[in-house]
């Protein structure tokens, strides 16, 4: 199964409110009975949407795979180690962005990832770095021992024109070569949506997808269930 559902932006709604619903826990639930293949959160060093109690909530309940994406940080690894997530999934984070913007930098920490991510696996969680297109950095997520890696599909997604999005695809389709031919699982994912998501679907190289905002949002208007199903359908599709 394909698709990984995000539900950080449940929370983001709670939070406007500083409310108790929506639960991104019950989404979850709902996401997985919908036949979701994972559940992602990612908790923010500002605590914006997901904070502790979703995550032990959702170690707690859910019955497919967890994968908290974190900063690399002393904080969120003891995070980590407390949840025990299937998956943690490393990601660069700033204050004051929106989303998280483009992927870890991974040359230039290699050493200290390296020990981060150790200390993570030696607590039996497959560690994941979420990064771009890029062949030297793809190159540097080997040496630092992870599991798996996410390309950043974000370039794909927000071309402005056709032809740019030809050369992210082709950037991305590189870049999965080359994750492949060192033998790690390819995860990709940020800013997918249900109109730009069928020629990534198409590469059977991409083991699972990790889609968050663009079903959130159609979950607000015809319900979690009929947009998860909608999404996996797309992902799913043999005839691309
Ligand atoms: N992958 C990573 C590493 C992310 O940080 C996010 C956004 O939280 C996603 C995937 C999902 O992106 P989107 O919400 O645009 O589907």
């Amino acid at each position: 199964m394909r698709l990984a559902v995000n539900v950080d932006h449940f929370a983001t709604l709670r939070e406007a409110r500083k409310s108790k619903e929506p639960d991104p826990v019950l989404a979850a639930l709902l996401a997985e009975q919908a036949g979701a293949g994972g559940i992602v959160c990612h908790i923010r060093g500002d605590r914006r949407h997901i904070k502790e109690r979703d995550l032990f909530m959702l170690r707690q309940t859910i019955k497919t795979k967890l994968n908290i994406e974190m900063a690399a940080t002393a904080e969120m690894k003891k995070i980590a180690l407390e949840v025990k997530p299937e998956i943690v999934s490393l990601v660069p984070e700033k204050p004051d962005e929106l989303t998280t913007e483009g992927g870890l930098q991974v040359v230039q920490q290699s050493n200290f990832l390296q020990s981060h991510i150790q200390a993570l696996q030696e607590g039996g969680i497959r560690v994941s770095i979420f990064v771009d297109p890029d062949l030297e950095q793809i190159e540097a997520c080997r040496r630092v021992g992870v599991d798996l890696i996410e390309i950043n599909t974000s370039s794909y997604a927000e071309a402005g024109t056709h032809q740019e999005r030809l050369n992210a695809l082709e950037r991305v389709k590189e870049a999965i070569g080359l994750g492949r031919r060192m033998g790690l699982e390819i995860h990709a994912g940020h800013g997918l949506d249900y109109y730009n998501i069928r020629p990534l679907a198409a590469i059977q190289e991409i083991s699972e997808f990790s889609i968050g905002f663009a079903i959130v949002a159609r979950a607000a208007i015809v319900g979690v269930d009929r947009a998860v199903r909608e999404m996996i359908q797309l992902v799913e599709s043999k005839s691309h």
